[in-house]
């Protein structure tokens, strides 16, 4: 798919990886940005960039009539990027009750779900156009020490699998890009080695020009999932190391 004179709606803009995306597509010679956060006073600085090519929307992936609305507002999208989550960094059973896996849940898998749903009609009557899905890694195998997170990554990647095979008949490609730790405020407790928002951008919208389904961006993202397929059990035993409340930050994994 071509990039240039795509018109593109990134979810979670306001932070590291989504303002990233903004910044890369406008360098990229987009026609149409709808930037969008729950707040949109958090996306002036961004708009300030360009808000002729810009449009700041208000955005909450969870709420059905904001996701309706949203919708509504760009019906004109070609490229779809899901890019907004969260991580609350607890254990499955560590937590005190089911509330940050539930919040989680919420987030990254309904409100993408969501998203995909709401913006199929309109991909499809745009020629099929594109879904990206920033999902992780750490739902091909758990990070204990976020245990839910990476539940809800895991349930996450099965339904972008699911999804591509039911859009694939009306020419929907739909990218999976699966990240290790990346240099943002949501892995600040995280391990290194931290790869950089802009190479996560970099490779995802290289992966969409190419027509390539699963990303793993940067060199430990590569290194794991090629580890997964050899020594599934040896990745999952090295990651039991890391329990719920460790302090990870600054260590290396
Ligand atoms: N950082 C990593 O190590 C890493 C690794 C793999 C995958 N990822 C994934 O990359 C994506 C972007 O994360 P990031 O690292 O850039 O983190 P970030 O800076 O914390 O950005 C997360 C963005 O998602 C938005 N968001 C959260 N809940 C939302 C909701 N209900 N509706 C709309 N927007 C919502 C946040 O908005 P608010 O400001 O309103 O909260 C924020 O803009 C996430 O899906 C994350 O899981 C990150």
């Amino acid at each position: 798919m071509q990039i240039r004179d795509a018109v593109v709606l990134v979810t979670g803009a306001n932070g590291g990886i989504g303002t990233l995306f903004v910044e890369q597509l406008l360098r990229l010679d987009v026609a149409k940005i709808y930037a969008c956060a729950r707040s949109v006073s958090k996306l002036n600085h961004l708009v300030a960039l360009d808000s002729n090519r810009i449009t700041p929307v208000e955005l909450d992936i969870v709420k059905p009539d904001s996701v309706t609305s949203a919708a509504s507002q760009c019906s004109d999208i070609t490229l779809l990027i899901n890019n907004a989550g969260t991580s609350l960094n607890q254990g499955l059973i560590a937590a005190e009750n089911l509330d940050a896996a539930r919040q989680e849940m919420e987030i990254n898998y309904f409100g993408m779900l969501s998203m995909c749903r709401a913006f199929t009609p309109i991909l499809k009557q745009q020629g099929g156009g594109a879904i990206v899905n920033i999902l992780s890694l750490l739902g091909k195998v758990n990070l204990p020490f976020s245990g839910s997170y990476s539940a809800s990554k895991a349930a996450a990647i099965s339904m972008t699998q699911g999804i591509r095979a039911e859009l694939a008949s009306q020419g929907t490609l739909v990218v999976a890009v699966m990240p290790g730790t990346v240099n943002t405020e949501l892995a600040k407790d995280w391990p290194n080695p931290k790869v950089e928002p802009a190479e996560v951008v970099r490779a995802t919208l290289q992966a969409v020009i190419d027509g390539e389904e699963d990303v793993y961006p940067g060199e430990q993202a590569t290194q794991i999932s090629s580890q997964l397929l050899t020594d599934p059990k040896g990745v999952e035993k090295y990651l039991a190391g890391f329990l719920p409340g460790m302090a990870l930050a600054g260590t290396d994994a």
